[in-house]
């Protein structure tokens, strides 16, 4: 058997009506003190985070709420975040909001804990020192983030950059999907999508692909896949909400381990220039990069099918094309459109977002076949 190595965070809590309960959950695990709580300038307002807030006040716990956290956060917002955070005396570190706030909240983590820049982090296991306490409450069914050693950071104007480090496995990951029910449909499909990629891409990860990533992975996108259009059209289904939250946690576990690939390689220069959702942007290329990989993939894919489609029957390629046709019908139905054009990207921009996609090494290496600057144009022109 292939030597493996599988990481994920020791504590895992999915209970509907959990987020109303974090002082007690909080307590249990650290001495009471200062939790900085980072977040997002809209779900501060909304009023989502109330319960939340009320119960870590009703344990005795000093609260500082950070909510400068922008969608794709630029590294300039890390900084601002972690300042105050330091100002407050931080003692534990609790992200709470959608896969940006939980990237932020990681890296603030480990900004406080010691002298390293975030500048000298950016790559695979770069973080030196430790981290102060970290807890994840994910308010999106999408990035994982909460259980996943990754955080991805807008660099310069255009650039997504990820850094990737054993500290940034939090302590503790608290579901709760009650947290969720108002995400718009549009949101729920984008982060939804990017959930399903995540466990289509740790199964045919080439480099570390381990037979627990493809468990979860499995298991993932059942979840996703029969209940991604019942959370898209109707939000207060609290067991399909539920199911999709649970589904992006495993898919996070997966490919925390067996990392993702040219779907993503593509979508991010998406959200660098255009800074469309990444959900969104890993649906606009999907299906395109699928089509790409087939031949290379049919194995896998021909596996995903027996999940996606059951009862499938016939050789790998006849699986795979399958497994491709009920991915992209389930994309329509959540009715996201799903063109480039659609989302004011013009033709002209495509060689550009050809090139920034070749410099995503760290994720070009794990897709199944190789991906050259031609061929990310030529994906693009399909998607256009
Ligand atoms: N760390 C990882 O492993 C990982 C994996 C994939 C993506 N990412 C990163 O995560 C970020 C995307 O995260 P995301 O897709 O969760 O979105 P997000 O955190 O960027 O939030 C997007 C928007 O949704 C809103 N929102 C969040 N929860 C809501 C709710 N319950 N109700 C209503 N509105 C809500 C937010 O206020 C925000 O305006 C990107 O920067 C992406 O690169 C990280
Ligand atoms: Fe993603």
């Amino acid at each position: 058997m292939q030597p493996f190595t599988f990481q994920t965070v020791p504590q895992i809590i999915l209970q509907s009506g959990a987020a109303a309960r974090l002082g007690e959950l909080l307590s249990q695990r650290y001495p009471v003190g200062r939790v900085c709580v980072i977040t997002d300038a809209f779900l501060h307002r909304s009023g989502l985070l109330a319960p939340a807030l009320d119960s870590l006040r009703a344990r005795r716990w000093q609260v500082q709420v950070v909510d400068d956290v922008q969608a794709d956060p630029p590294e300039h917002v890390v900084e601002t975040v972690a300042a105050r955070a330091r100002d407050f005396g931080t003692q534990v570190v609790l992200g709470l909001g959608g896969g940006s706030s939980m990237d932020v909240a990681k890296l603030v983590a480990v900004l406080l804990a010691g002298p390293q820049p975030l500048a000298q982090m950016y790559g695979i296991d770069k973080v030196q020192g430790e981290r102060l306490p970290l807890v994840q409450v994910p308010t999106t069914a999408g990035t994982g983030s909460e259980v996943t050693p990754i955080s991805i950071v807008t660099t310069g104007a255009t650039t997504k950059s990820g850094i990737v480090a054993r500290q940034l496995y939090a302590d503790m990951a608290i579901l709760d999907a009650t947290l969720t029910t108002g995400l718009p449909s549009a949101m729920t499909a984008a982060t939804g999508i990017d959930a399903m990629v995540h466990a289509i891409e740790a199964f045919t990860s080439k480099r570390l692909k381990n037979p627990l990533s493809d468990h979860l992975a499995l298991l993932a996108l059942r979840l996703l896949s029969q209940n991604l259009v019942k959370a898209c059209e109707d939000g207060q289904d609290l067991p399909a909400r539920e199911a999709m939250l649970l589904g992006a946690m495993l898919a996070g576990q997966a490919f925390a381990n067996a990392p993702v690939a040219a779907v993503h390689a593509l979508a991010y220069p998406l959200g660098g220039r255009f800074h469309l959702p990444h959900g969104l942007t890993n649906a606009l290329v999907l299906p395109h990069v699928l089509r790409f990989n087939a031949e290379a993939a049919a194995g896998h894919y021909a596996a995903l099918a027996e999940v996606l489609v059951p009862g499938v029957q016939g050789s790998d390629a006849a699986k795979t094309a399958a497994f491709i046709a009920r991915v992209e019908a389930l994309a329509a139905a959540t009715r996201l459109p799903l063109r480039l054009r659609d989302h004011g990207v013009g033709e002209a921009d495509l060689p550009l977002l050809a090139a920034d996609a070749m410099q995503q090494t760290r994720l070009l290496v794990n897709n199944p076949r190789e991906v050259a600057e031609a061929d990310a144009l030529a994906i693009y022109r399909r998607a256009y």
